[in-house]
């Protein structure tokens, strides 16, 4: 039984006028869809409709326009998940790991992905939209959007390596970009560290995370560093693979900014969407 009707009582938020409907799906503005209606170009389920108070619901009912099937757009929402270790950056593992997608409101917002990846083991801030434009435009080597990382170490760069690094390091896959990089002591070291506390997920031995943690304890009389790196670019275990490159593979790596925004008040595993400020600040990157 179709949900269409001028007086249709169902849940309130689900149902709306179709004039409301065509000016949300981007067919037209609300004064236009009422033309659109009135002229008889619109149909709800096969019939055409012409009466301005009909009502549909988006999830049951199927709107054309001239016989052309009209798709509700959802608002975009773009929101920032501080990852825990553990979860792979995927919507959807046919492994079975744990993924990302568990952990962001995707009832509520099925279209939203990933904008970039961070590797498993990585934790920290990793963005989530809906629009694919935003996506794409901070995802552009062009754009050049600054990230920082703090990384855990085995082994302290020494100051030749923390010059390569920040001129350009050569990688299999050509040189990096020049990076700011500062090896971290006294309290803004014992800070960072914080960021390394072990999580459910690691401790638990599901990820690669708990095997480099334990050699890392065992490894304990080693020295370790801990190491900020901001990078422009993108491309795959960037980070890992420059401090390798220098002989100081990473136990742990955590990214706390990503442009503008950082991760201040979001607690390991929970999420909040940006506000109307960081979006436009992040537009007009
Ligand atoms: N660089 C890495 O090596 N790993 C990440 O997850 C992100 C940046």
């Amino acid at each position: 039984m179709s949900s269409v009707s001028p007086d249709n009582n169902g849940a309130a938020e689900e149902i709306i006028r179709l004039q409301k409907f065509l000016a949300r799906s981007g067919v037209a503005s609300r004064r236009a869809s009422e033309q659109l209606i009135l002229d008889g170009r619109v149909a709800v389920n096969g019939a055409v409709v012409t009466e301005l108070g009909t009502k549909v619901n988006p999830a049951t009912d199927t709107v054309t326009v001239d016989g052309a099937e009209v798709l509700l757009q959802e608002e975009s929402v773009t929101l920032m998940l501080n990852k825990p270790a553990g979860y792979v950056t995927t919507m959807d593992d046919p492994q079975g790991r744990a993924c990302v997608a568990s952990l962001i409101p995707l009832d509520a917002h099925p279209s939203l992905f990933p904008v970039g990846r961070l590797d498993r083991d990585t934790t920290g801030l990793l963005l989530f939209s809906t629009d694919g434009e935003l996506g794409n435009k901070l995802l552009h080597p062009r754009h050049h959007v600054a990230k920082t990382y703090y990384a855990l170490t085995q082994g302290v760069p020494t100051k030749e390596a923390i010059s390569q690094l920040r001129e350009g390091i050569e990688l299999t896959d050509g040189m990096t970009a020049p990076a700011q990089v500062d090896l971290l002591e006294g309290d803004a070291r014992t800070q960072a560290l914080k960021l390394f506390s072990f999580d459910q997920k690691g401790a638990s031995g599901t990820g690669n995370g708990a095997k480099k943690m334990l050699r890392a304890r065992k490894n304990r009389g080693k020295e370790q560093a801990v190491v900020r790196l901001t990078i422009r670019e993108g491309r795959n275990r960037q980070v890992r693979r420059m401090l390798e490159a220098v002989g100081c593979p990473v136990i742990a790596l955590h990214r706390q900014s990503f442009g503008p925004l950082n991760l201040e008040g979001v607690a390991r595993g929970t999420w909040r969407a940006l506000t109307a400020d960081e979006l436009s600040v992040l537009m007009s990157l």
